[in-house]
């Protein structure tokens, strides 16, 4: 799905490649070219002193949505927690155009993507500067020589503990039973981390890849951890 450059320094690290999948509709490449600036954050700022503030022009609870496809989850987040700063990270630009649209559409102020390698980002952010990391339905790599692929892996869950705040959250799901116990060993193995097993967040809009789990007659599984001390 993603392609890591030279300038990567070990699993996960590293920006990646973008690669395109499928074509833009015509709105999303309006909304690449017209509403890019507004809401999405060069690397450049995302690694330079303030930021998130200097995103968003303002403090607040961050949140941050990794993978975040076409938005719609994000998008309802940040509607329904108007005073939090929401950031989506992705490399998957047709989803860009997407969830630029439905913002500007339901008029949604507190939403800025980040292009990035989801690791390298929480890597980026300064310890404890989060209060919430969600992560819908990532790419399964359900063949055993893909696993490697997986985000949530051992550095992903240290990044995501790193940069939580005490008593920040991460929330997880998954239609991959084998994935579902591979992030409940991985995140179980993590210092100060507590969670396991939860129930389907109510507020949260079934997302494309859960409707395709659904229809398809599978299960989903959903994990909620707490950062502890
Ligand atoms: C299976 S899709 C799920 C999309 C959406 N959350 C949903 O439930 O419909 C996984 C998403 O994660 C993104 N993704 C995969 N690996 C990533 C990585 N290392 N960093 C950031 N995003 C990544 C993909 O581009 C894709 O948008």
């Amino acid at each position: 799905m993603t392609e890591r450059d030279e300038t990567g320094a070990g699993a996960n690290i590293g920006r990646v490649r973008v690669r395109h999948r499928g074509r833009l509709t015509s709105g999303q490449a309006r909304a690449l070219t017209e509403l890019h600036p507004r809401y999405v954050v060069e690397w450049a700022a995302v690694v330079a002193a303030g930021f998130p503030a200097t995103a968003f022009g303002r403090d607040g609870p961050l949140a941050v949505e990794v993978g975040f496809g076409n938005g719609n989850a994000l998008v309802a987040f940040a509607k329904a927690h108007p005073n939090w700063n929401c950031v989506g990270v992705d490399v998957y630009q047709p989803g860009f155009g997407a969830l630029m649209l439905a913002c500007e559409r339901e008029e949604v102020a507190n939403v800025r993507i980040v292009n990035a390698e989801a690791t390298t980002f929480l890597h980026s952010l300064a310890p404890g500067a989060v209060r919430l990391i969600n992560v819908f339905f990532p790419d399964p790599w359900p063949k055993k020589r893909h696993r490697k692929r997986r985000l949530v892996n051992a550095e992903f869950a240290s990044a995501a503990v790193a940069c939580l705040q005490p008593g920040g959250r991460l929330a997880l799901a998954t239609d991959c039973p084998e994935y579902a116990a591979s992030m409940q060993e991985t995140l179980a193995a993590t210092a100060r981390l507590s969670g396991g097993p939860a129930l389907r967040s109510e507020s949260r809009p079934v997302t494309p890849f859960e409707a395709k789990a659904t229809a398809a007659g599978r299960a989903v599984a959903e994990l909620a951890y707490r950062r502890v001390g």
